[in-house]
């Protein structure tokens, strides 16, 4: 087992899952270290007691890079944990595509920038102050249907394919930190469909008891993240722990 949460570096902080995710650490530990990126001023996390830093940022902007560097060498404590929550399904004038004839270059673009580029940028931050006996658990929420095994369904063409990218850099990630620090475990997880803006337009046909709260989904996933070790390094995992194919 990777040891629990001291210090955890909690990235797209200001989404639905995300600040469940801070409240649901704070609701296990009142006094974890939370440091968080969003493009948002950074709110309150209910229940925390603990030492708090924020960085304002865009993380799927390059400059991103340098920033995070500078706010991690000043926040002094490294993470142990790393949550990077961002993600992008929709905005007012784009959705998933049902089909071919939908997609559109801009928003496959930006969602690559959203759904790997913000992952990617933080990585490259964290890469240069990682000390090689430095334990490190890294989570990226991603989701089932960028698993390319899973994928009976069609459509939805950016999602997927940025997603698909996502769960190709976390394991590229789980390789190459695997070989370089002592203790890591780098893992992407989907947290099933969750009650929150990315997920509002598309609850209607689901399922009775298959939207689930953002607490709900927090609580599932620490669970889930609590039990990894580095011999559960570069998988696609499920809410419940069990492995998704890429
Ligand atoms: N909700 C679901 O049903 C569901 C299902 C499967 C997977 N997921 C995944 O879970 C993760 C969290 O989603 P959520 O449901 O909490 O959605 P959400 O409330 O819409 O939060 C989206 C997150 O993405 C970041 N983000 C969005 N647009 C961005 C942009 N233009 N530039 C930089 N960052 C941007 C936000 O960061 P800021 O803090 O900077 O605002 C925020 O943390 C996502 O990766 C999503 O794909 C969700």
């Amino acid at each position: 087992m990777f040891e629990q949460p001291r210090t955890v570096l909690l990235a797209g902080a200001g989404g639905g899952i995300a600040k469940a995710i801070g409240a649901e650490l704070a609701r296990r530990s009142a006094g974890i270290t939370l440091l968080t990126v969003s493009r948002g001023k950074g709110e309150r996390v209910p229940g925390h007691t603990g030492k708090r830093h924020h960085l304002s940022a865009s993380l799927d902007q390059a400059d991103a890079i340098a920033s995070i560097e500078h706010f991690l060498c000043e926040c002094s404590t490294p993470p142990n944990w790393v949550i990077n929550c961002c993600g992008l399904l929709h905005d007012k004038t784009h959705g998933p595509e049902k089909s071919l004839d939908q997609c559109d270059d801009n928003w496959l673009m930006q969602s690559i920038r959203i759904n790997l580029l913000t992952h990617l940028h933080l990585a490259q931050a964290l890469n240069r102050q990682l000390q090689r006996r430095q334990p490190l658990l890294w989570a990226s929420l991603s989701a089932r249907v960028g698993s390319i095994g899973d994928n009976r369904l069609g459509g939805w063409y950016s999602y997927r394919i940025s997603k698909a990218g996502l769960n190709m850099l976390i394991r590229n990630l789980s390789i190459e930190w695997g070989r370089r620090l002592e203790n890591s475990c780098v893992v992407a997880i989907h947290p099933g469909t969750t009650d929150t803006p990315l997920s509002k337009p598309f609850q209607t046909n689901l399922a009775p008891g298959k939207l689930y709260s953002a607490a709900l989904s927090a609580r599932r996933m620490v669970d889930v993240l609590e039990q990894l070790g580095p011999a559960d390094s570069g998988q696609l995992l499920f809410w419940d722990g069990s492995q998704l194919p890429w």
